[in-house]
């Protein structure tokens, strides 16, 4: 099994699509690991996991706990650790909690969201040898609706800007969240580092969505997200015969019970 290193994915660019989830977890990240090229670690666990209303809840000191679960449970793939809001403020508080998270993780390179505002950040970042993967388009931490962004002309030009700042500041991969297809399609085309699409159309270099939509673990359900499983019905499956059991006395039978 060969570790999948930055300049593996770079290569990847207009040649091969790179297949990118979301894991928190010990099991889903051994899984992922198997079959994706990168693992991100996203603040998404805020609202996923934690039943938050935003992911600028959530702390860094949580998703290290989940960062060093995921980067310890895998192998192969490359793990991106996803700083939460407000933890990369200015280029000096940047690069004081990537360290540390990188420190305590051993995660591979970060993900940082915004284009122009946060392009000195990853500059800095970068030019002392923390991996970054930018993120454009639809800002969870930032934006105050969740709807797709650049459908009018000036948000359009405001994040294909945006993207090729973040591709020229020194990233490694960008990714597009909820933008329209012809919008990620100009932006593939135009940066020089793969684009990883959630909600992008299949013209990015790569697709990322979270796993718990993906396999019908979160009650979101948005248009982009294809669902593959729906394990939360097989969950209350699971739970509602073993309470049946339980109240029935069928559990635990003698098969369970040490003599
Ligand atoms: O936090 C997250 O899971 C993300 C993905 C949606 C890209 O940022």
């Amino acid at each position: 099994m060969q570790k999948v290193t930055i300049n593996k994915i770079l290569k990847k660019k207009n040649k091969i699509p790179i297949t990118c989830l979301t894991a928190y977890s010990k099991t889903i990240a051994q899984i992922a690991d198997k079959y994706c090229d990168i693992i991100l670690v996203g603040d998404s666990l805020g609202m996923v996991l934690y039943g938050m209303k935003t992911t600028r809840e959530v702390k860094i000191e949580t998703m290290i706990l989940h960062g060093k679960t995921v980067k310890n449970s895998t192998k192969k793939s490359l793990v991106v650790f996803d700083m939460p809001y407000k933890t990369y403020t200015n280029k000096f508080v940047a690069y004081k909690n990537a360290r540390k998270v990188i420190k305590l993780t051993k995660c591979d390179a970060i993900k940082l969201e915004g284009g122009k505002k946060i392009v000195k950040i990853i500059r800095y970042l970068t030019k002392r040898g923390i991996p970054v993967m930018g993120h454009v388009g639809l800002l969870p931490q930032t934006s105050t609706n969740f709807k797709t962004k650049g459908k009018n002309f000036a948000e359009k030009k405001q994040i294909f800007e945006d993207a090729i700042d973040v591709s020229n500041s020194g990233a490694f991969a960008i990714v597009i969240e909820c933008v329209p297809e012809n919008l990620a399609k100009k932006i593939t085309k135009n940066v020089s580092i793969p684009t990883i699409g959630i909600g992008a159309s299949m013209h990015c270099d790569g697709q990322i969505l979270v796993t718990d939509d993906m396999i019908g673990l979160s009650d979101f359900l948005p248009k982009f997200v294809k669902q593959y499983s729906n394990l939360k019905k097989v969950i209350e499956k699971c739970i509602k015969n073993y309470s049946e059991d339980v109240k029935l006395r069928r559990f635990p039978s003698s098969k369970n019970v040490y003599n």
